[in-house]
């Protein structure tokens, strides 16, 4: 009888269940791995034998064929090497314990030695066992606190191959790794390298950026070099909300399947702020490839995702941001499948006014031709601009402004208004599958954005002043929504609609 190792097959951020078989069969000594498996799995021909004689095993010496079942799912990855092996010293009595077998996942990368090595996708897996209801999973020791977040599940961190073997033959005895439960704490170790409370004056600046945490609107500044961008770009992780621990766990697994999490940093717990370059090719930017990974967008999932030189992007590039944006995920089709990673993040985009950086700057002069100008902002899309709440124009701060000491910014302060303002949209948007007022459509405009007379009027002003777009008209609306939220006020106030037309979209 053909033994039978259960373990799994990673697709993008989802695992499935692959059931590996072996037969010895008398005849000449060789290892044959059958069922559409990848480069690296064949691999693991070399690494089982030696892990398994290294560990003082007994390998037959005769022909060995191991099958991955099922054979219409690509096998793709390094932790097959552990569940082949045990297929093999289950078929050759080696291990005997069939009740244990049944019911236990098992991953890991052998070395010639028969240690176990770390594997990528570790949180996805484990929540694949968890959800089918297996009993144990045994993963290598390296990937234990990863995961240690899954609880209802027995998890055995294994070192080498000859502990697990003495384990499953009930000679020793294994802890089971125990479940992190320190997450509440995490907060008070948050450490931003870049912090609100290190700029000084741009006061609008922070006052826009404020409101962009509170509602998750995507920003835009524009500014001549030097006036600071970056740096409020890079400040916004130090104000926006703690991760929940359901959304710890959303991170985290994306950044385990790209295996971007070690031993030190096993979990992610600040929001992301990832700012790829301008030179970044397409696919590092949304995901792809043959099989298909996730891109910045994605590892900016509940963070930033921050665009510096944005005219400096490949317009390609920037068009395919547009549907991500609108929907929150990604969706990357190949011939075989079409798979789906999230991309929920809050874009903030920064760029100079002109090529050469300096148009209505107070101390230098521009030397760029009027057609110049136009020629670089046109670069940016109309439907990417659309999908921008807030824009600004930045100026540089006064060189004895920046030298003074900091008028302290009281972060936690900061925090706790975000905090509040995002927990009124949460209950007012409770049953309508979104989080924040950046993600209102059309009718959930109707539905909440309610202005008075007065303000209508300001508005019909504005709209035949500033010719403003239908769209531009109800950007305005959802901001001054947030504004409204962050002072605790439940209607939408003529002062609100005043502040949030200083955030519109300004004609170079
Ligand atoms: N308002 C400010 N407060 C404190 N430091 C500032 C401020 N504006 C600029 N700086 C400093 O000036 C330098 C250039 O700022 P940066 O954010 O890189 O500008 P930009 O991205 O607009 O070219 C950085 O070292 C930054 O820390
Ligand atoms: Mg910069």
């Amino acid at each position: 009888m053909a033994s039978k190792i259960l373990t799994t097959a990673s697709l993008g951020l989802n695992s499935f269940l692959v059931e590996v078989e072996a037969d010895i069969q008398r005849a000449l000594p060789k290892m044959t791995i059958v069922g559409l498996a990848d480069t690296a799995v064949q691999e693991a021909k070399e690494r089982v034998k030696s892990a398994i004689k290294n560990s003082y095993l007994d390998y037959p010496r005769t022909s060995i064929v191991v099958n991955l079942a099922p054979a219409d799912l690509k096998k793709i990855g390094n932790h097959y090497d552990l569940p082949i092996a045990l297929s093999i010293l289950q078929e050759n009595e080696t291990i005997k314990c069939e009740e244990v077998l049944k019911k236990s996942i098992f991953v890991g990368e052998l070395s010639f030695d028969g240690s176990l090595r770390k594997i990528n996708n570790i949180i996805s897996i484990c929540i694949f066992a968890k959800e089918n209801r297996y009993e144990n999973i045994f993963l290598p020791y390296e990937n234990s606190v990863e995961a240690s977040l899954i609880n209802g599940i027995n998890i055995f961190a294994i070192k080498n191959l000859s502990e697990l073997v003495k384990f499953l033959n009930r000679k020793i005895q294994l802890e089971k790794v125990k479940n992190l439960k320190t997450l509440e704490k995490i907060s008070e170790y948050e450490n931003h390298e870049y912090n609100f409370s290190l700029i000084r004056g741009q006061e609008y600046a922070k006052r826009a950026m404020i409101i962009s945490a509170s509602g998750a609107h995507n920003v835009s500044m524009c500014g001549s070099p030097g006036s600071g961008k970056t740096l409020l770009a890079r400040s916004m992780p130090s104000i926006l909300p703690d991760l929940s621990e359901r959304e710890i766990l959303e991170v985290s697994r994306i950044y385990s399947s790209v295996g971007l999490l070690s031993r030190e940093n096993p979990l992610i717990t600040k929001r992301p702020f990832r700012s790829p370059h301008h030179s970044s090719s397409l696919v590092s930017l949304v995901g792809g490839g043959g099989i298909p990974k996730p891109g910045e967008i994605t590892l900016a999932h509940r963070g930033i995702l921050f665009l510096d030189e944005l005219p400096e992007f490949p317009k390609k590039n920037l068009e395919t941001l547009r549907q991500p944006l609108e929907d929150g995920h990604i969706t990357i089709s190949r011939a075989q499948m079409s798979l789906e990673f999230p991309a929920k993040f809050i874009l903030i985009t920064a760029q100079n006014p002109c090529p050469c950086g300096y148009l209505r700057d107070e101390t230098k002069n521009c030397t760029c031709t009027n057609l110049q100008i136009r020629n670089y902002n046109q670069k940016i899309s109309g439907p990417l601009l659309d999908r921008i709440d807030i824009h600004l124009n930045i100026s540089r701060v006064k060189q004895d402004e920046l030298q003074k000491d900091s008028e302290t910014t009281n972060l936690s302060e900061i925090k706790n208004k975000i905090k509040v303002a995002r927990k009124i949209q949460e209950s007012r948007f409770k049953n309508e599958k979104i989080f924040t007022n950046s993600e209102m459509g059309l009718s959930l405009i109707k539905k909440y954005c309610i202005i008075p007379i007065e303000a209508k009027k300001l508005l019909s002003i504005a709209i035949e002043k500033y010719n403003l777009s239908a769209r531009g008209y109800f950007r305005i609306l959802k901001v001054a929504r947030t504004i409204a939220d962050l002072e605790n006020s439940q209607n939408i106030k003529t002062e609100h609609i005043a502040e949030a037309l200083q955030y519109r979209k300004m004609e170079i």
